[in-house]
């Protein structure tokens, strides 16, 4: 949540900030805000709104060429004009940026900032004027930066200008992503390499309890105690044009598009020369040796995780655990002698899963993650990683690192399988190009999925998603992607679940959408659905070629029984989408949502 971004070279600050920020709205984006340096003095712009609200308010007659944004989810203090970034110490003289959480502001309040009147009600401001208070002891502005930064317990990403000083910006990170973005003339830190693309793709990666001083022709990395770290940059994989919409009218749409692709370049990954599995040999070794895996994820990744379980079971006979995250410390389940544990993350940043991956960690078990970028936290930490290929995902609603997730957990069920000397009947890769396939034909069928819409979830307040077996679990991402971006209540249910209270919810013309490609459960399905049409729901149900009947609502293509998800999945995607277009909702950022969710 939040995301940073400072600038110091040779261009015009404002954009390069403006236009970075808006690579990092996916981190949040209730409130804005820059701070730009000319030859006189700082100048602050914040505003309550999405940047393009800032860039309206952001006086173009300054000239500047060093800076730093901010764009925020809010978390100690409402979104407002005065507590969105940068936050300003009460001379002036210092203005900052953070994302994370200081969770010893009050401490730090109390104990050194008796006599100071703050501007804003959060946790961020207590560090700039921090940075003030130690000026009075230290008069040297990177020593009351380190000094400062010594005292904070939390997680942050920052950067902060002195007025004073036309040629620094002290960074510094911990918990919170941040790196730096090398360039000839310039540098820059930011969140994310995506707001920096545009001007280089050179890195240099930042470690927790690290300060950085970004000038325009060098930059030093420095651990809390002053001694010098060297590191070499490294090169963003990353394409611009994958950061762009192009055509599309939003990114969600882009990247239901784009999941035929996904499949097709994991099957490339993931296959050597010879078309066997390639995965790494200690993977395979890690999972060999554990007698029990533990899946930990959140939101959809959960979801794909309960897919997951069913793969690494029924194919490699591993038995499984997935947990929430979040709640995961509270409802420690009694570990096996040699449990795994898996962290299954797109942002590889979630703050939740991350808590387990240290505790975890300190009790001395490995940890693997699968997740969309390689090195963000929850990837750097664990012992090993499998990465998603899915390009980024910038809609916050997550839809193609989902399927992705699911495909990844499904070659690593069969890798496990065979390296348990299991005999499995069918090949894994050419089933994925089958299901690539399917993907095409179901995301050509755009204009039935919104007619579907219109007919069903036009003016609903609610809805229920019911499926039974592998079909309950896609259910639940289905309601999941349904409520976030169209804010229709929606709710998914095993299907015999429903008739031990939910049911007394169902009045005339409720939409049930009901999940019917698995041939053990279709008579039962179909039955709960008739318990619901007799009680007026409304049923739209959809099933699969080969068991499809007369008055399904959609039939999606024939795949493998055990990769049904990854097909069932586009249509429920596809119907969030219609949904939140219909009522005029904002489909990339939802209301009160970020993408990267890095506070617990
Ligand atoms: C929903 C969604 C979220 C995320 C969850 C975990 O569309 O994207 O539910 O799945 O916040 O995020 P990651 O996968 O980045 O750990």
């Amino acid at each position: 949540m939040c995301g940073i971004v400072g600038y110091i070279g040779q261009l015009d600050t404002k954009d390069v900030l403006l236009n970075g920020l808006e690579k990092l709205e996916y981190r949040g984006y209730d409130s804005a805000g820059i701070a730009i340096r000319d030859d006189a003095d700082l100048h602050t712009f914040k505003v309550k709104g999405r940047i393009n609200t800032l860039r309206e308010r952001v006086d173009d007659s300054i000239a500047s060429t060093m800076g730093i944004g901010h764009t925020r989810w809010a978390t100690h203090g409402g979104p407002s004009a005065e507590n969105a970034h940068p936050h300003q110490s009460s001379s002036g003289r210092f203005v900052l940026v953070h994302n994370g959480v200081i969770e010893n502001y009050q401490e730090l309040k109390n104990d050194y900032l008796g006599g100071v009147t703050f501007g804003s009600e959060t946790d961020t401001e207590v560090i700039v004027q921090l940075v003030e208070k130690n000026m009075e002891t230290y008069q040297d502005t990177a020593e009351a930066f380190r000094q400062t930064i010594s005292s904070l317990k939390g997680s942050y990403a920052l950067g902060l200008m002195d007025k004073q000083d036309p040629d620094t910006i002290y960074a510094a990170k911990n918990k919170s992503p941040l790196l730096v973005g090398l360039g000839d003339g310039f540098n820059m830190v930011a969140s994310d390499a995506m707001a920096t693309l545009k001007e280089t793709d050179q890195y240099l990666e930042i470690s927790d309890q690290e300060i950085v001083l970004v000038n325009r022709h060098f930059v030093q990395l420095q651990k809390l105690d002053g001694t010098v770290v060297h590191r070499e940059p490294f090169t963003a994989q990353i394409d611009v044009n994958d950061t762009e919409k192009g055509t599309y009218p939003h990114f969600m749409l882009k990247e239901i598009d784009e999941q035929p692709f996904v499949m097709r370049r994991i099957i490339q990954e993931y296959q050597d020369d010879s078309e066997r599995l390639k995965l790494d040999e200690d993977i395979r070794s890690a999972v060999k040796a554990c007698d029990r895996i533990y899946i930990i994820a959140a939101g959809t990744s959960y979801h794909a995780g309960l897919i997951g379980k069913q793969f690494l079971e029924k194919m490699a006979g591993i038995p499984v655990e997935v947990h929430v995250a979040s709640e995961f410390s509270y409802n420690m389940p009694l570990l096996s002698e040699k449990p795994l544990f898996v962290f299954i993350s797109q942002s590889g940043e979630t703050a939740d899963s991350r808590s387990v991956l240290v505790k975890i960690k300190e009790m001395g078990h490995p940890a693997l993650t699968i997740t969309n970028v390689p090195g963000s936290t929850l990837s750097r930490e664990a012992n090993y990683t499998l990465h998603l290929h899915a390009g980024p995902e910038i809609a916050v609603a997550s839809t193609k690192a989902y399927t992705a997730q699911i495909a990844v957990l499904a070659i690593l069920a069969v890798d496990s399988a065979r390296a348990r000397g299991l005999e499995l009947d069918f090949d894994l890769m050419q089933e994925l190009a089958i299901v690539a396939n399917a993907m095409e034909m179901l995301t050509d069928q755009k204009e039935t999925m919104d007619e579907l819409v219109r007919e069903n979830l036009g003016i609903t307040r609610n809805a229920f998603f019911i499926g039974r077996s592998t079909d309950y679990f896609v259910c639940l991402e289905g309601a999941l992607k349904l409520k976030e971006i169209s804010y229709i209540q929606a709710e998914g249910f095993a299907g015999g679940e429903l008739k031990h209270g939910t049911i007394a919810l169902i009045e005339e013309g409720t939409p049930v959408v009901a999940l019917a490609t698995q041939e053990n459960v279709n008579d039962s399905i179909r039955s709960n659905v008739q318990e619901v049409v007799a009680r007026g729901a409304n049923d739209i149900i959809f099933s699969i070629q080969g068991l499809e009947r007369d008055s399904d609502a959609f039939v999606v293509p024939h795949v493998h029984e055990l990769l049904t998800p990854l097909v069932s999945a586009v249509p429920m995607q596809l119907l969030a989408y219609y949904a939140a277009l219909h009522r005029d909702c904002d489909v990339d950022k939802p209301r009160n949502l970020a993408k990267s969710v890095t506070v617990e």
